[in-house]
């Protein structure tokens, strides 16, 4: 069958998976968040089951329906998706953090909905960093453990995306990082991708472009290669 051709090389590896936005609360009705659909993520998901991985996805707020044959687990604020990928990143031997996760949340949610009567022509939101989770996730990285990230970059220009990649990379103390270009028609919610793929010394290591899918799986190629490598 189809299915048996199907390389088992992440038989018996957990994989971690997150993908979505979060979406961080204004009021009991509003809040900010981003146009992250979850399909890269869900994507990942899928293709590590389909290579033998036992999978469990972060999912917050998917646009697209959650995947079966893995665990999922909802969360919505980055508060949430961090708490649930710091209790599960101790059985994980892959990491890939492919959510987009809110940089900045309200300072304070209102307890009711906000009244325009309360407030006249102008509204001014306070917003405070969120915890980095990725750079926390790194620095309880398991022995072993390989951690993935993404790079949700609008720079047009190849360089200057691959310099802000490096310094991203370096920065969160990841394995690989997967650069990908994101703009009004381009990366979130299409139903294609294009990405560059480097490594924790800045190297390129794969250039892909195609369906999520496609994509997916040249990433779990180097998620094995990099576990291969560390192992060596
Ligand atoms: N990330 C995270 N926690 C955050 C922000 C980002 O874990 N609070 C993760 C994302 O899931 C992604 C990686 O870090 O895997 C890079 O996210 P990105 O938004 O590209 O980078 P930032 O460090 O947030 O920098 P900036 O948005 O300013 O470019
Ligand atoms: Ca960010």
């Amino acid at each position: 069958s189809a299915a048996s051709a199907i390389p088992q090389d992440l038989a018996g590896r957990r994989v971690l998976v997150t993908a979505g936005g979060t979406r961080e609360p204004i009021d009991p009705v509003r809040f900010v968040g981003n146009r992250s659909s979850g399909r890269q993520g869900v994507a990942l998901a899928l293709a590590a089951a389909a290579r033998g991985a036992e999978v469990t996805l972060l999912a917050a707020n998917l646009d697209i329906a959650a995947p079966t044959g893995v665990r999922v687990v909802a969360v919505s604020t980055a508060a949430e998706l961090r708490e649930a990928a710091l209790a599960a990143t101790d059985e994980a031997d892959v990491v890939i953090m492919a959510a987009a996760v809110a940089d900045y949340r309200p300072v304070e949610i209102a307890t009711a909905k906000i009244k325009k009567d309360d407030q006249g022509d102008e509204l001014a939101l306070r917003l405070v960093r969120n915890p980095d989770i990725l750079r926390e996730l790194t620095g309880v990285r398991r022995p072993g453990q390989t951690i993935v990230g993404f790079a949700a970059e609008t720079e047009p220009d190849r360089d200057a995306q691959l310099a802000l990649g490096r310094a991203k990379a370096a920065r969160k103390g990841v394995d690989l990082l997967v650069l990908n270009r994101v703009g009004w028609h381009e990366g979130f919610q299409a139903e294609t991708n294009e990405i560059i793929v480097i490594d924790a010394a800045g190297e390129i290591r794969a250039e892909a472009t195609g369906s999520k899918a496609s994509v997916a799986d040249r990433i779990l190629d180097l998620v094995t290669e990099t576990a291969a490598d560390a192992a060596r």
